[in-house]
């Protein structure tokens, strides 16, 4: 099985990648960081992929072609947070989450499906949150672009069932993989912003649930198995129990009620 894998240098991504590979699967990776490092890979091959960049996902699409021929598999993991209150967000902030988290998606799934069609099907993983079922607050881009991911993999579904392809959203909670290194926090981290409190309080649990987050490489395997599958399941919500009860809760209660069970869970100081 072919899989081409985008964001695959860290987190969600690498411990997908190498599950993925793990299971048998020829993986074609690719990443900014992979520039310098393009090359063979464990069953596989690393190539550049900035997926904010067209002409990057043209060249990718070409060479992984000629390397292995058309992807059995398009797995789309490339994301980035940036954490922040709705005021602050600059507009090149907002432009930068969008087009990874979700134009990226979009747009390597536009470019994959035309080879799928010739092949005679195919499935596509696109990445979710539970961010894209509910909002965390300081989490308005990200949970905006997640929610944009949701609503476009439906309607995907529904056009490319008759040519045979699947579509899976994984919609992953906290997890342990190291994504803190690429948030970059907004204008609300001086203590003179009027959110600036609220903002550290809210960044310390976070900080805590994904430190204590699940194992990424449980996820990597749960998407190899469905992957195995002959067709994909619609979602993979994979999380801890609280936050499934989370995500229940929020199609159940009144949205006020929700909003402040969120607030106080946010923004209660960790000792
Ligand atoms: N970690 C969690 O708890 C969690 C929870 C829910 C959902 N998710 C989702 O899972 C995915 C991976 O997240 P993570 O937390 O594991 O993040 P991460 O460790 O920060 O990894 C992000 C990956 O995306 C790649 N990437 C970022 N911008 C890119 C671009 N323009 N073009 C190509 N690749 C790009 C990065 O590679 P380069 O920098 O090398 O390009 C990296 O491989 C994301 O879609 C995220 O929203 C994660």
């Amino acid at each position: 099985m072919i899989v081409w894998v985008s964001g695959a240098s860290s987190g969600l991504g690498l411990h997908t990648a190498c599950q993925l590979t793990q299971a048998g699967m020829t993986v074609v990776a690719g990443a900014r960081s992979y520039r310098e490092k393009e090359g063979e890979a464990e069953n596989g091959y690393r190539l550049y992929l900035d997926v904010r960049d067209e002409a990057s996902m043209d060249r990718f699409v070409k060479q992984a072609l000629s390397l292995y021929g058309p992807p059995d598999v398009l797995c789309c993991c490339a994301g980035v947070l940036v954490l922040g209150a709705c005021e602050d967000y600059s507009a090149a902030e907002l432009r930068d989450v969008m087009e990874t988290n979700f134009y990226g998606q979009a747009l390597m799934i536009k470019r994959a499906l035309p080879l799928m069609r010739a092949n005679g099907g195919g499935k596509i993983v696109l990445f979710s949150s539970v961010n894209g079922l509910l909002a965390v607050p300081y989490q308005g881009a990200y949970t905006a672009s997640k929610h944009a991911v949701e609503g476009f993999a439906e309607a995907l579904r529904m056009e490319t069932s008759p040519f045979g392809i699947s579509v899976c959203v994984v919609e992953p909670g906290d997890h342990r993989s190291g994504s803190a290194k690429y948030r970059r926090h907004a204008a609300t981290d001086d203590p003179a912003n009027p959110y600036y409190e609220d903002y550290q309080k809210t960044v310390a649990r976070i900080d805590h649930d994904e430190t204590n987050g699940s194992d990424p490489d449980v996820l990597g395997r749960k998407i190899a198995r469905a992957l195995n599958r002959k067709r994909l399941p619609a979602r993979l919500l994979i999380a801890s129990p609280d936050q499934k009860l989370a995500v229940l809760l929020h199609r159940l209660l009144p949205k006020k009620l929700f909003a402040r069970i969120m607030t106080q869970y946010y923004g209660k100081r960790l000792k």
